[in-house]
């Protein structure tokens, strides 16, 4: 059996059941891979230093550079994950991310999938953000934030994006915390072209920690980024055909979350959630089409951040 063959095959199997039981047998662990496997560096290439027999890797942001690493292959459609552990102490200004995007292939109508870490100052958090954007739709951000139940940067943590033909689920912990259903209407905007995915820590003072207000102050740093635990089972894209080759890999019927993730996915919006485009009607005053709204949600952004939720709908 091919290796594109197996990891489709994972993918099937990487639905609902994934997380709650095993699969044919398969433990879902088996299809981790090594750093080296399935990454090479990007740039800042001094910084990108692979450890633990390379199956994990740490990048890091100092006075020489910033750093980051990319997949070797892009993939259309599937489930990645890493493992991930957060530079300690005040970070703000930095921007630690694991996505996916095919800028490079697609400059111009680049797809993206993001899990963006913003930083923070002195007796905050880490909030983390999640983004997506369809064939260049740079114009129409999608962005959410949320707190988390932990502290990220004390130890690992699992962050994962299932993404469909019609549909992309974030995961934290296997806590479903982000699901987006295409519909018709999105057009373009839903990532349809395959990309690769990506690990880096760079510079976003001018935006990341409370809107840009808090700098990146390098006598903190280095800061340091650990990856592990990476999970790229994903259709692999071939470049000589321009298509992926296995039809194990039309995916659409992985399309819903199971009734337990259902559950799990509201309870933590409700609790954790401090920013969504889609009740941010001063930005959006008609929800862009796949937003849902659901009232326990705004309820709770409204009593968060009354300033950008207004009171009442
Ligand atoms: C890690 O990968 C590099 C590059 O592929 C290789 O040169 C090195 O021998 C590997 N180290 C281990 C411990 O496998
Ligand atoms: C993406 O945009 C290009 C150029 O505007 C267009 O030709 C193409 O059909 C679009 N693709 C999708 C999936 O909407
Ligand atoms: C970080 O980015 C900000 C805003 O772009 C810039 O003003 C600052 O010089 C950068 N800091 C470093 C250390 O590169
Ligand atoms: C945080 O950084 C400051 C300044 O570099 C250092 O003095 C302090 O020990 C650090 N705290 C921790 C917990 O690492
Ligand atoms: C995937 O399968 C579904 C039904 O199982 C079918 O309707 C759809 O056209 C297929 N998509 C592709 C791209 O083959």
């Amino acid at each position: 059996m091919s290796r594109r063959l197996i990891l489709c095959m994972l993918l099937v199997c990487s639905t609902s059941v994934l997380f709650h039981s095993t699969c044919g047998g398969q433990n879902p662990s088996l299809s981790m891979v090594s750093f080296d496997q399935g990454f090479n560096p990007l740039y800042g290439e001094d910084n990108v230093i692979p450890y633990d027999d390379n199956n994990s890797v740490q990048i890091s942001m100092d006075e020489r550079t910033s750093s980051g690493f990319h997949s070797k292959l892009m993939y259309s459609n599937g489930y990645f994950q890493t493992s991930l552990k957060l530079p300690e102490n005040y970070t703000a200004g930095v921007v630690v991310t694991f996505y996916a995007c095919n800028s490079q292939k697609y400059p111009f109508h680049r797809d993206e999938i993001d899990f963006e870490f913003l930083g923070h100052i002195h007796g905050q958090k880490w909030l983390l953000q999640t983004n997506f954007y369809g064939n260049g739709s740079t114009n129409r951000g999608r962005e959410e934030r949320y707190d988390l139940w932990f502290d990220p940067s004390e130890d690992f943590h699992n962050y994962g994006i299932l993404w469909t033909q019609n549909r992309i689920t974030y995961y934290v912990d296997h806590v479903p915390i982000r699901h987006v259903k295409r519909v018709d209407s999105m057009g373009g905007d839903f990532p349809s072209k395959e990309m690769s995915l990506y690990g880096t820590i760079w510079n976003g003072s001018n935006w990341a920690t409370g809107g840009g207000r808090h700098k990146l102050d390098l006598t903190y740093g280095p800061f340091v980024a650990k990856y592990s635990g990476f999970v790229l089972s994903g259709c692999p894209f071939n470049h000589d055909t321009q298509t992926i080759t296995i039809s194990g890999c039309n995916n659409s019927n992985l399309d819903d979350l199971t009734r337990e993730e259902t559950a799990e996915l509201h309870i933590f919006r409700r609790k954790w959630i401090t920013y969504s485009y889609c009740y941010d009607f001063k930005r959006y005053a008609v929800p862009l089409p796949e937003c849902v709204f659901n009232s326990d949600e705004f309820r709770h952004l409204q009593h968060f951040d009354p300033w950008t939720f207004g009171s009442g709908k």
